[in-house]
């Protein structure tokens, strides 16, 4: 039995897994792929219960399982608690704890979304990249961190707020990462590249140097040094030129959410984040969306492409990958949108996350 634990989390987070969750069961009885699942829970569903966000006992079970689907943490109840206490800080814990350093966040274009997307059609169709986002090192976990008060410049002037946060990366940090980006790339269209602000920090020089070495191992892969800034920009100018963009885990999320966006909505881009151990977690790249939470309106797509990928990188299983992927292709090319993928102005039915379940479900199930 290949144990599956489902962390739904806060927000749309348990509506979208329930749609993820019964194409995966549906999926793996067709492939007789033997799957049990387990629920626990994740982020503010478990400050709320444990009053943590992330309990020793579920990562013990993620660790004993062969793959990990999440949907999303955090929310307004849980706004104005510390950064350590959040439910952020049970994502990241479990990044951490299960040494899922490697991000994979595709960004692709389905042909029936072009129009969705708020650039121009020519300059959107054919967008296929993949961010390979380094997930558990630099500037989310280096210390020192924290907050502090120190004097004030005057005398008798009131104690100044202060608070800061490291970027380390060490060069095996960036070795790991690297590699799974240009072995990415072979599958790929041979090109990488590799983002970083190395006229500024000497992080990024540290990753340049180390990205040139790995990169003596794989003549056969173009490779690309990009400032960040720069990046940013030309991924709205002209984002069919990247193909694997390799970066570390700040630039990674700020950049995967602006390539997922150009591709028509933030709903429907998956991620798998992988461990040398083995262990895969697979979960959407948008967040708990609290402001639509429990009104049956969010965009299982991300959670759902999310399942293909875990079929592909835990279970070995690219076939039936692909036949979610065509489902989620079919369903879209017949007109089905949620609320998310109409642009303002547009005349169409929006039907909800629940509707959207069912119509891949039944696509699956009328294949032969
Ligand atoms: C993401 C999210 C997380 C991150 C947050 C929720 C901690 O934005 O997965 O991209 O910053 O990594
Ligand atoms: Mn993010």
């Amino acid at each position: 039995m290949n144990r599956i634990v489902v962390l739904p989390g806060d927000g749309i987070g348990p509506e979208v897994t329930r749609e993820a969750q019964r194409v995966l069961e549906l999926v793996s009885e067709r492939h007789n792929l033997k799957l049990s699942f387990e629920k626990a829970l994740i982020g503010g569903a478990s400050i709320d219960k444990h009053g943590t966000p992330l309990h020793g006992d579920v990562v013990e079970l993620c660790r004993r399982s062969r793959a990990v689907l999440l949907g999303a943490v955090g929310g307004p109840k849980w706004d104005d608690m510390p950064v350590l206490t959040r439910p952020e800080r049970g994502l990241l814990a479990i990044r951490k704890e299960l040494g899922l350093f490697a991000n994979l966040r595709p960004a692709s274009v389905f042909p029936a979304l072009v129009a969705a997307s708020s650039l121009r059609p020519e300059i959107v169709a054919g967008i296929d990249m993949l961010v390979v986002r380094e997930l558990t090192g630099g500037i989310y976990f280096g210390e020192p961190r924290g907050r502090a008060q120190r004097a004030g410049a005057e005398a008798g002037s009131q104690a100044v707020r202060e608070a800061r946060n490291t970027m380390v990366y060490d060069e095996g940090e960036i070795v790991r990462i690297t590699r799974v980006a240009f072995d990415s790339a072979r599958r790929r269209r041979n090109h990488v590249t590799h983002v970083h602000k190395a006229n500024v920090l000497e992080v990024s020089q540290l990753w340049v140097e180390v990205v040139n070495e790995v990169a003596r191992d794989y003549a056969d892969v173009e490779l690309v040094h990009q400032l960040v800034d720069s990046c940013a920009m030309l991924l709205v100018k002209d984002p069919k030129r990247f193909d694997v963009i390799v970066t570390g885990n700040m630039f990674g999320d700020i950049l995967s959410d602006e390539a997922a966006m150009i591709t028509g909505s933030l709903g429907m881009l998956p991620s798998a984040s992988l461990a040398e151990s083995g262990v895969g977690l697979y979960e959407p790249v948008h967040g708990s969306a609290p402001d639509i939470a429990g009104r049956d309106e969010a965009n299982p797509l991300a959670a759902i492409l999310s399942v293909a990928m875990l079929l592909e990188h835990s279970l070995d299983n690219p076939g039936a990958a692909q036949e979610v992927r065509d489902a989620v292709a079919k369903v879209l090319g017949d007109g089905h949108r949620t609320g998310d993928l109409v642009l303002e102005g547009e005349e169409r039915e929006v039907i909800g996350c629940r509707a959207m379940g069912d119509l891949v479900v039944q696509s699956l199930d009328t294949r032969s």
